[in-house]
């Protein structure tokens, strides 16, 4: 299709296990990472116009903060298909953010996967083209996740995380909660104090996935990237002591942080989880963003209507 209106969903993820592998002469570092989408979800409108040129709109509960300039993923990402494929065209975007900023849960780099998809199904492209992973990984190293497991919302990651294997037919029932502190984490800075590599939490495997009980699933999950996240933002301690005080040894890390998940049976523990992670923060006088109650969405990014 050419012409008209599409709105893409663009969801959410968290690290169930990563594990960094160590730093390389680029700089970045070697990662092996198992990720999972979440129905918790930014929602991205895109039209194309006559007018040339691409513009962005950013609203919603968690619009404060993102920018609508050049910086922004979703006009880079959208800028340079335009410029290639149809230079005297326009594209408008409508972006509703719900995914909080500086989370370490992908929600710039789902933008930018959702306006690849959306300007592609505008302009007739391919979305899956090998240049268009690649311009994407240019643009974040998990940029290329939401894009590649756009059908399962389930897959390993590796190389500095673009390198994408999708899991698909996997069930993933668990509903999460996922909280975050007010301030978020400098992706860059929690790498810059990462220390040797670790390579402590070995990926899980998708029959661990599908046969292992919350609980089991819950002990093996992991961080290599939590004590770089503590040492490069030292509030992150008093975050961490308040959930340990809610639900010991429940929470992880997500990616660089500065949010975590725990994993609960069914949606009424999610909802007490929640609960006792919001009073021990009240009795606290401590300022969260969440508690969200979540699944897993089973897709990347994906055209709503
Ligand atoms: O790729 P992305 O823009 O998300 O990365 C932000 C920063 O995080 C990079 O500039 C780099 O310093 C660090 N990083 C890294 N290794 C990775 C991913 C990110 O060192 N695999």
């Amino acid at each position: 299709m050419s012409g008209g209106r599409v709105v893409v969903r663009a969801p959410a993820k968290v690290n169930l296990t990563l594990a960094v592998l160590g730093k390389r002469p680029d700089g970045y570092h070697e990662l092996d990472t198992v990720m999972l989408a979440l129905e918790l979800a930014d929602r991205l409108e895109a039209r194309l116009t006559e007018r040339p040129g691409v513009r962005l709109e950013v609203h919603g509960p968690a619009a404060e903060g993102v920018p609508v300039d050049g910086s922004n993923l979703v006009l880079r990402a959208a800028g340079g298909l335009l410029a290639e494929h149809r230079p005297t065209a326009g594209l408008e975007f409508v972006l509703e953010k719900h995914i909080p900023a500086g989370g370490g849960l992908g929600g710039g780099s789902s933008d930018a996967a959702a306006a690849v998809l959306a300007t592609c199904l505008l302009l007739g492209l391919e979305a899956d083209a090998p240049q268009r992973r690649a311009a994407l990984a240019e643009l974040g190293s998990d940029c290329a996740f939401f894009l590649a497991a756009r059908a399962s919302g389930l897959a390993r990651c590796t190389g500095r995380g673009e390198v994408v294997e999708p899991w698909r037919g996997l069930a993933f029932p668990w509903p999460l909660v996922l909280v975050a502190p007010t301030f978020g984490c400098a992706t860059a800075r929690v790498y810059q104090a990462q220390r040797g590599p670790r390579g402590e939490f070995a990926p899980l495997t998708p029959s661990e996935l599908s046969q292992l009980s919350r609980a089991e699933l819950e002990a093996r999950l992991g961080n290599d990237l939590l004590d770089a996240a503590l040492a490069s933002h030292p509030p992150l301690a008093d975050f961490r002591a308040l959930l340990e005080e809610a639900a010991p040894g429940r929470f992880q890390l997500s990616g660089s942080g500065s949010s975590w998940f725990a994993l609960a049976s069914d949606v009424p523990a999610a909802r007490a989880l929640a609960e006792r992670v919001a009073s021990v923060a009240e009795a606290r006088r401590y300022a969260l963003r969440g508690p969200w109650i979540t699944r897993a969405s089973g897709a990347g990014v994906v055209r709503e209507a």
